[in-house]
């Protein structure tokens, strides 16, 4: 089997930015945008053009900044919104209109009192209008997760004959199991008709911690494009997260499906968007959290200073982390004591590891964690101090 690439559609700007309190301006925008060109996102969703004047200029702007990528506005099956994101698009050099409605009996039957005959003849006729502007039209049948896989299947049908060139299937609510997503593509890979003009997407949320694992159970049964957002922000339990989906493609190579992303800017990207939109990133949140490569208790620290492999599937530098971190607790041993101790300057013999252990260990359980100064402390404050700078 031939390595197949998978697009990274970012839409932190879009779907991310929808979290409570954490609205950018164009400038910040900008910025982020950019960095996202230069990490080798294949699509960035600027926002939502009809939504707001800000929201506008911010997708205008982004249109005229980037090269590389594809620049995408989402839109509803409405024939304004359309028309208001193809000018916001219009210097884009890869314009994209994104379109769809809602297609679950729930979001048919409550949100828009219609039929599912109805639905499809908008979707129809939303995505012929957004062709009229721009060649790249991606379709979405929101709630695809809760929808019936044999109208979604229609649905798609529709889309594709009005001239969808990607068809996104959202679990807007993060509902499915992994088992269920990758069905759900698998089966409309093999029932809707033309399919082959058009890739299929994976858009997950995660309010059962889904997200990720979905969406690469959607791309091995047959989609060929994730939405995601840096650090996972989005709606309520936020979106995929870009950076986790991206490494496990690359962590498993014999899946044989691998993006284009430069995967050493990921902790960099990482940083800039929690400083921008003011979210603190959780410590222990996969690839880019501050423990993500940091040991604390001393059977880990023994292994990983005697080879990193044994507790670590990623190489830090591998997503722009300059080194693992050996982090002294109570619960540290001697070979991170030594470690961290030659990292400051003292050499230490067995005969002496053992002295300053001792003073060690009486720190740490008055200190949460130990740093390079309490090091300098717990070493001249040490019985065998005048012994260590004797040899040094
Ligand atoms: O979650 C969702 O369904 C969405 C669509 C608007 C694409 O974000
Ligand atoms: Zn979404």
């Amino acid at each position: 089997m031939l390595n197949s690439n998978i697009q990274i559609f970012d839409t932190t700007l879009r779907d991310g930015e929808q979290v409570p309190g954490c609205k950018l301006d164009t400038q910040q925008k900008l910025i982020i945008a950019d960095q996202l060109d230069q990490l080798g996102v294949d699509v960035i969703e600027a926002g939502f053009p009809v939504s707001s004047p800000g929201d506008f200029k911010s997708v205008n702007e982004i249109s005229k900044l980037i090269k590389n990528a594809t620049v995408c506005g989402l839109t509803r099956s409405v024939e304004n919104d359309i028309k208001v994101a193809a000018e916001a698009l219009k210097h884009a050099k890869y314009p994209r209109i994104h379109t769809g409605i809602g297609t679950s009996d729930s979001h048919i039957k409550h949100k828009f009192k219609s039929t599912r005959e109805a639905i499809l003849d908008r979707a129809y006729k939303a995505v012929k209008y957004a062709k009229t502007f721009v060649e790249d039209v991606e379709f979405y049948a929101e709630d695809a997760g809760r929808t019936d896989n044999d109208y979604l299947a229609r649905i798609c049908e529709a889309a594709i004959e009005a001239g969808a060139t990607v068809l996104n299937i959202p679990d807007t609510t993060g509902y499915c199991l992994p088992s269920e997503y990758g069905a759900k593509m698998k089966y409309l890979k093999e029932n809707v008709k033309g399919i082959e003009k058009a890739i299929l997407s994976c858009h997950c949320h995660n309010d059962l911690g889904l997200a990720t694992a979905n969406s690469i159970e959607g791309v091995i049964n047959g989609a060929r494009q994730i939405e995601c957002t840096i650090n996972g922000i989005g709606e309520r339990a936020g979106n995929t997260a870009l950076e986790e989906v991206v490494m496990i493609l690359k962590q498993h190579p014999y899946l044989q499906l691998d993006t284009n992303i430069d995967t050493s800017m990921l902790y960099g990207l990482s940083q800039l968007v929690s400083d921008k939109m003011g979210i603190y990133t959780q410590p222990n949140k996969a690839i880019v959290g501050a423990n993500a490569f940091a040991h604390s208790s001393g059977i880990h620290q023994d292994g990983v200073i005697k080879n990193r492999a044994t507790y670590e599937i990623i190489d830090p530098k591998d997503v722009g982390v300059t080194e693992s971190a050996i982090v002294l607790t109570a619960r540290s041993g001697r070979a991170a004591l030594a470690y961290r101790a030659k990292n400051v300057g003292y050499e230490l013999t067995k005969l002496q590891l053992d002295e300053v252990y001792e003073n060690f260990l009486s720190f740490a359980d008055k200190k949460k964690e130990i740093d390079d100064d309490d090091i300098h402390q717990i070493v001249e404050t040490s019985k065998v101090y005048r012994e260590i700078m004797a040899s040094a």
